[in-house]
């Protein structure tokens, strides 16, 4: 195994996309931002210098980070921001990890330009678990604005309502040429052969988008999710939520021509505001006559279920060297509701509405608030105390109304009270959560992640969760393993994962805006005992607040 070392450099990058110029940080100054291609086992060195004027972390989506959470890099979460001018470095291994995953930064709204792939091939003498592809890309699908980002955060933040929707939606960083002609803006084009079989690494890296992507004339073998492999699924639409990541299989085997590869947003419900463009890239076969690529039909922004029987349907791959079988004992079983609500104006905002009320976001009943002075981490290895509390998930005893699928405007289960309660979780304890949508303001599908494993899915459904039927719908023996979920609006899934990674480790929607909101919690996972199982100190240059 190698050590790949490189270093980031976040700046203000001046940039031109729907005819303007935007001032926007950037790593590097591109966007997307450094692509990390690494081999499975490695060990990666990422020197961070924070040349912008906002405080900044670095997250490595998907990475365990076993024995190395002090590069997770969550705000407040694992670490205190690296201030402008500040730097730190992130040092982390990728063994017994492989395939798509990728890094952004994680405090405000900075991701929406400061992101990148990170590849992860097989070792040496090892390879792929399907046939050796002619040809590998990464597709990135992200967001706009006409603006700076932060600045859209925090209006939204400012009013209590949500964000405007982004202006464009991109691919590779350019919103394609279907929706946009700037002669500024640079379409992605991907050349193939005819006969050649291309693997392409999709990842939504939007903050507020979920999307269906397809490519015209073109059948998709899905491989693996999230860097975990799939048994071959066929499919001619994928959708991918922010956070994950779907590796597809393409043949070259339509006529010499010009195909787009387009997205666009999944809405199933009109919370967060969102445009109707139509992304676009170019699949392009060489002596291609027509000039005008062949547009694929995408499902309907609202089409449900085609979007469930794609994220439904996937099985893992038991074969894969990575696998291991799903705990069959459960050690802690957890109900959590989550959804949108409101909360309170506070006594100096300006805010209005039925109940003075601003957006607002909850698990378990609960909003959730960061730390300021103290990352989480560093509070629990120290054991320093008023913190965080201890005592999620309480379940109040309205939860269950929260479950009831009419739209309920009872101001005692819109307005949730804001607290940082945890939830503190035994070394290698087995760990079931039914994560179950609320209704309250409307439903959504909220794509949950968790930070430092991957965890089984071993139901999804619509409805409320019931006990007595849903159990027996488990798949425990090939079920997809993730680190991002869409739960299904209106609906609720059921996960499991082995909480043997000590630390501090977040859960939320990824869905940017429903951060600040509050839709989230994290996990404390004790040591475990031997020095392979304990968290060692955090480095000499860990960021302090
Ligand atoms: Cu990709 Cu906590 O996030």
């Amino acid at each position: 195994a190698d050590t790949v070392e490189t270093s980031f450099h976040v700046r203000n990058l001046t940039t031109n996309r729907l005819c303007q110029n935007q001032v926007i940080p950037a790593a590097n100054d591109s966007i997307p931002g450094p692509a990390l291609t690494v081999k499975e086992g490695d060990t990666v060195i990422v020197h961070v210098f924070n040349e912008s004027p906002y405080n900044l972390t670095i997250h490595w989506h998907g990475v365990f980070q076993r024995l190395t959470q002090w590069a997770d890099g969550p705000e407040f979460v694992t670490q205190c921001p690296i201030s402008p001018g500040g730097n730190y470095t992130y040092r982390f291994n990728l063994t017994g990890q492989e395939g798509t995953l990728w890094w952004h930064a994680h405090s405000q709204w900075l991701r929406a330009t400061v992101y990148g792939s990170l590849i992860i091939r097989p070792r040496d003498g090892q390879n792929y678990p399907f046939s050796q592809p002619d040809l590998e890309d990464t597709i990135m699908l992200g967001e706009w604005w006409n603006a700076d980002p932060n600045d859209v955060e925090n209006a939204a933040l400012a009013n209590g309502s949500a964000p405007a929707a982004a202006d464009a939606y991109t691919i590779n960083g350019w919103p394609g040429d279907l929706f946009n002609s700037c002669i500024s803006n640079n379409t992605y084009k991907l050349d193939v052969v005819p006969g050649q079989t291309l693997l392409l690494r999709i990842i939504n890296a939007a903050l507020n988008t979920q999307f269906f992507f397809k490519i015209a004339n073109h059948n998709l073998t899905v491989v693996a999710v999230d860097a975990s492999y799939t048994n071959p699924f066929q499919t001619d639409v994928v959708l991918v939520g922010p956070g994950q990541t779907t590796d597809v299989l393409v043949t070259a085997n339509q006529s010499p021509g010009l195909y787009y590869m387009a997205a666009h947003p999944y809405a199933s419900a009109v919370v967060v505001p969102f445009n109707t463009n139509t992304t676009t890239a170019i699949l392009a076969y060489p002596n291609a006559t027509q000039t005008t690529p062949i547009l694929p039909d995408l499902p309907a922004f609202n089409d449900t279920p085609t979007a469930f029987t794609f994220s439904s349907n996937l099985t893992a791959l038991v074969t894969s060297r990575f696998w291991s079988a799903v705990p069959q004992i459960v050690d802690e079983n957890m109900f959590i509701t989550f959804g949108l609500g409101l909360s309170s104006c506070g006594a100096n905002q300006t805010c209005g509405g039925l109940f003075r009320e601003r957006m607002s976001a909850s698990m378990n009943n609960r909003s959730f608030v960061l730390p300021t002075g103290i990352s989480l981490l560093e509070a629990f290895y120290r054991n320093v105390s008023g913190v965080y509390t201890e005592d999620f998930p309480d379940q109040p005893p309205s939860v269950f109304d929260y479950t009831n699928m009419n739209n309920s405007f009872d101001p005692n289960l819109l307005m949730t009270p804001k607290s940082t309660s945890l939830k503190r979780l035994r070394f290698n304890s087995t760990v079931q959560i039914v994560l179950q949508n609320t209704a309250l303001l409307g439903v959504e599908n909220h794509p949950m992640h968790l930070h430092g494993f991957n965890f089984y899915v071993l139901a999804q459904g619509f409805g409320n969760y019931d006990p007595a039927n849903d159990t027996s719908r488990f798949n425990l023996i090939n079920p997809q393993e993730r680190n991002t979920l869409g739960v299904p609006v209106g609906g609720w899934a059921v996960i499991r994962f082995r909480a043997n990674n000590p630390g501090v480790w977040f859960i939320h929607c990824h869905l940017e805006v429903h951060l600040p909101w509050g839709l989230g919690t994290a996990f404390l996972v004790e040591n475990g005992g031997t020095p392979e199982s304990t968290l060692p100190p955090p480095p000499a240059d860990f960021p302090q607040c």
